[in-house]
């Protein structure tokens, strides 16, 4: 099972969008994956055009609203073929002061402990991150081994790079499996300098790392008010064949 987060400590880059299409994408060729809110606004769910009841709070606390048990197979939700999902939102503020109050030496593990009976069935497991650096953060780091982070083309975003690499550096201290795989430059614009010049400076900090752009393109940013992805909405755009491209890039391992 290939375990990916889909993380950058900035918000509007393209993470929701890159995460949902990512997962759809490659449920469509026969993989079957599980995609995961970790943000409390709960976006995902919007941009599938879903709304289930239970999410990531249920799945590992195993408690519903009312407190009752609940199992982790009745809480995923079949949204597409071969696509799950766990949901975020609002809940997941409780499930921050939850994971706040387990025991010191497994608070940052209960996330990836409570992932292993999926290992047998699921291809791919893709994690929607927040911007943030949480305990619920840190769970996602322990459980992954592959982090993607969506740059977006625009003056700002290699600060935000730089915040995210000292959160990516106390991490790996924790996991040593944790890799940053993926650097993928998002809402690439050909009309903007910017654009070339931050893309000339990622290739050569990321040489490794770096995938070819997503184009800044409409399609993706109407799509989520339809609740479908760019391959339900517009297959023939740019954007699809963008994230056609990731897709290959990410079932190819990271070689390019
Ligand atoms: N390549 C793109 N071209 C145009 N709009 C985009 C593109 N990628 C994302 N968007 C739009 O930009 C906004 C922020 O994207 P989102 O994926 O929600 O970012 P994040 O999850 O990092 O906050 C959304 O409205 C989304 O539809
Ligand atoms: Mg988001």
């Amino acid at each position: 099972m290939r375990k990916i987060a889909v993380a950058m400590a900035k918000g509007g880059v393209g993470k929701t969008t890159t995460a949902v299409n990512l997962a759809h994408g490659l449920s469509m060729l026969g993989k079957n994956v599980l995609l995961v809110d970790c943000d409390t606004q709960g976006q995902t769910s919007k941009f599938l055009g879903v709304d289930p009841e239970y999410g990531l709070y249920e799945f590992i606390t195993r408690r519903d609203k009312n407190g009752n048990f609940i199992s982790r197979n009745e809480v995923i939700h079949s949204t597409r073929k071969n696509l799950w999902f766990l949901a975020g939102g609002i809940k997941l503020v409780e499930l921050k002061n939850w994971l706040g109050e387990q025991a010191a030496d497994v608070r940052q593990t209960i996330l990836s402990t409570a992932l292993v009976p999926q290992k047998g069935t699921l291809d791919y497991l893709i994690f929607d991150c927040a911007p943030g650096w949480d305990v619920l953060s840190v769970n996602i780091l322990m459980a992954v081994d592959e982090v993607l982070c969506p740059v977006a083309l625009q003056a700002p975003s290699l600060e935000g790079l730089k915040t995210f690499f000292g959160y990516l550096v106390s991490a790996q201290k924790l996991n040593s499996n944790l890799q940053l795989k993926y650097v993928l430059p998002t809402m690439f614009d050909r009309r903007t300098r910017q654009s070339f010049e931050i893309m000339k400076q990622l290739k050569k900090i990321f040489n490794k790392q770096i995938c070819d752009p997503i184009h800044y393109n409409v399609r993706l940013s109407e799509a989520p008010a339809h609740g479908q992805t760019i391959f339900e909405y517009r297959a023939s755009a740019v954007g699809a064949n963008d994230y056609n491209k990731l897709i290959r890039r990410v079932m190819s391992n990271g070689n390019r």
